[in-house]
């Protein structure tokens, strides 16, 4: 089932181009998807548009079928429930002066989810490896690691279906960066997961399929383990070859 399709999307311009240019991708219930791309060929932007925060010029953006309208506030209130995005800094996505447990609640305080929010806390704490009783804690007593945990369970609480994150490892050393991406494949079995990421290693390891994006285009997509073993792009090709072969085998062992 297709959860997400974006069609013949095109978005912007900067320096004569378009950020986003006839962009087309569709994303499976389910599908784990790597997001790859130099920076600026505009995989923020996408994402953005993906969040009905930014309106494509021309194409269009169905979720489960429907047309992603950032003007339809009621289906824009049941739409961001749905679909949640973990960012790269997990120092200052936070705020410092909250409580993890308000940090996470978050979501469900301004999307009105009904239910026990304690509970639903306790159980998305626990569900990033966590234990429940960190709640009453700040942010500056984590660690990197735990904070971008912390980022997830914020996303994860209001029960997405799609799960958007935004070189949300880049930011974390490698130990730390192979124990989230675990966290991340794990969560990626209850719901569709796009994947941002300048590290072809960890998208090796992370996701069913792969999108490369150059200068607002996608110029291939496919199976990630067929496009990385036989890339038909020359980006794709350049791409790859300014991989170390070290840090793709160290993330996929
Ligand atoms: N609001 C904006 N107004 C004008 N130009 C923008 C805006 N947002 C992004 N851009 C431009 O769009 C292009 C794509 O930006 P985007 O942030 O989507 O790239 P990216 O692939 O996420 O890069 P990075 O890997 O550095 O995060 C860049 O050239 C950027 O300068
Ligand atoms: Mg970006």
């Amino acid at each position: 089932m297709t959860l997400v399709r974006v069609d013949h999307v095109s978005f912007g311009y900067t320096a004569n181009r378009r950020i986003l240019d006839d962009v087309s991708l569709d994303i499976a219930a389910g599908d784990t998807i790597g997001l790859v791309g130099e920076s600026g060929s505009g995989k923020t932007t996408l994402l953005r548009l993906l969040l009905g925060l930014t309106r494509p010029d021309s194409g269009s953006i169905t979720f489960d079928g429907k047309p992603l309208d950032p003007g339809n506030g009621a289906f824009m209130r049941t739409f961001r429930r749905q679909a949640q995005v973990v960012f790269q800094d997990p120092y200052s996505s936070l705020d410092p002066r909250q409580t993890i447990r308000s940090i996470i609640a978050e979501p469900l305080r301004s999307l009105k989810i009904p239910g026990d929010h304690a509970k639903q806390v306790g159980d998305a704490l626990e569900a990033v490896g966590l234990e429940r009783d960190v709640g009453t804690r700040f942010p500056h007593q984590f660690s990197g690691g735990q904070r971008q945990r912390i980022a997830i369970a914020r996303a994860i609480v209001p029960g997405p279906r799609l799960l958007l994150a935004d070189e949300a490892v880049s930011a974390l050393d490698l130990t730390t960066r192979i124990r989230i991406v675990d966290l991340l494949a794990g969560l990626s079995k209850s719901m569709s997961l796009l994947f941002v990421s300048h590290d072809i290693g960890v998208v090796a390891a992370l996701c069913r399929r792969i999108v490369i994006l150059e200068k607002g285009r996608v110029v291939e997509t496919g199976d990630t383990a067929s496009v990385l073993a036989n890339p038909k792009h020359p980006y794709t090709q350049r791409l790859l070859a300014s991989v170390p072969r070290l840090s793709l085998n160290e993330v996929s062992s």
